[in-house]
């Protein structure tokens, strides 16, 4: 069976935009091929000092996982530190790959240039090494990533080349694939631009555990145009166009016949707002009873942990012989 790999980093609360583009097509995909899915808090380390908050965030986006649908006993969900071959084949990698290939990495450039008179993290510099670890450890076939993610993942091969090229077969080979289509969703207030948390204020984002009235205010003060039409085109009439979208992936509808049933605005928001509280309204039934039973919660995330360790130990150790390391 095919086995992919998806990451996510506990930064800030899931929102909308991550459910119906990410974290809905990893549930509806976890039956077609054998998916790991890593809440990478190791990752989120390299831009925060406060590793507490990483912690808090983990638990709460391991909830997520589950409310949202991953079955632990169908997808491995897992939380890197918890299995630590992640740091130790990191390090391996951070010497198989070279101080100009990093230089290179178009994330590391973004990242350092806006974070330019605060602290830089080695850590950001080598993270491409730590997610390359990521992936090998579990003889991946598959990294559904978007376009930002494409150079971290060839990145890997290059390392995986190498590697099997200077100490013998040892890596599977991984290939970044289109992930499962998923709805794109823009900003309620500025729907030129992705939902997104680093927006400048929350009023166009939906998090994902937000309160029914507040998710109900937000869609009806969305962001339309001066016209009075209801027609689906992302070009001409992009605030329409995102609600409509929103509520195509709500119903499953197609958002050019959703539009045929609307002469106004207003409803159109209403509706909106209302199927999304009620797609929303399960996922946060779940999520509360998971935070409310963190032993449970913790328990699932253990056993993910060692579903992932048993594959990812066996491929440390064939690196560590292959490399030549004295076995303790
Ligand atoms: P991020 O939190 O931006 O790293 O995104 C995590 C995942 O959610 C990635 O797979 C993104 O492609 C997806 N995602 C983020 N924002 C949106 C959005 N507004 N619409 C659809 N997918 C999104
Ligand atoms: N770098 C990825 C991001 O910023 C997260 C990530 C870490 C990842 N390790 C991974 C993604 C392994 C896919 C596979 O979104």
């Amino acid at each position: 069976m095919t086995r992919v790999l998806s990451c996510i980093q506990p930064t800030g609360d899931v929102h909308l935009g991550n459910f119906l583009g990410a974290l809905r097509p990893w549930v509806e995909g976890q039956h077609e091929k054998d998916a790991f899915h890593g809440i990478v808090d190791l990752h989120a380390l390299t831009i925060t000092e406060q590793p507490d908050v990483v912690g808090q965030a983990t638990l709460r986006l391991g909830a997520v996982l589950f409310a949202v649908g991953l079955d632990p006993d169908v997808a491995t969900v897992f939380v890197q530190s918890h299995v630590t071959e992640h740091s130790q084949l990191g390090w391996i990698m951070e010497c198989q790959v070279s101080f100009g290939e990093l230089s290179r990495m178009t994330q590391f450039k973004d990242k350092a240039s806006k974070r330019e008179h605060e602290f830089i993290s080695a850590g950001l510099f080598t993270y491409p090494a730590l997610q390359a670890a990521d992936i090998l450890l579990y003889d991946t076939d598959e990294v559904p990533v978007g376009e930002d993610q494409r150079q971290h993942v060839e990145i890997t091969r290059d390392i995986a080349i190498r590697f099997n090229h200077r100490f013998g077969d040892t890596f599977v080979l991984p290939k970044a694939v289109m992930p499962k289509a998923g709805a794109r969703v823009m900003d309620l207030q500025d729907p030129s631009s992705k939902m997104s948390k680093s927006a400048g204020s929350d009023t166009g984002l939906i998090s994902l555990m937000e309160d029914p009235a507040d998710i109900m205010k937000k869609f009806k003060r969305a962001v339309t145009d001066s016209e009075t039409e209801v027609r689906y085109d992302r070009e001409a009439k992009p605030g329409v166009s995102n609600l409509l979208e929103i509520l195509s992936a709500c119903t499953g509808e197609a958002p050019q016949d959703l539009a045929t049933r609307y002469t106004q605005y207003g409803p159109l928001k209403t509706d909106t707002g209302e199927a999304v509280v009620e797609l929303l309204r399960p996922i946060q039934a779940r999520y509360n009873e998971l935070m409310a039973d963190r032993g449970e919660l913790q328990a699932l995330l253990r056993k993910g942990a060692g579903k992932a360790r048993e594959v990812a130990a066996a491929t440390l150790e064939r690196a560590q012989a292959h490399l030549g390391l004295l076995p303790a």
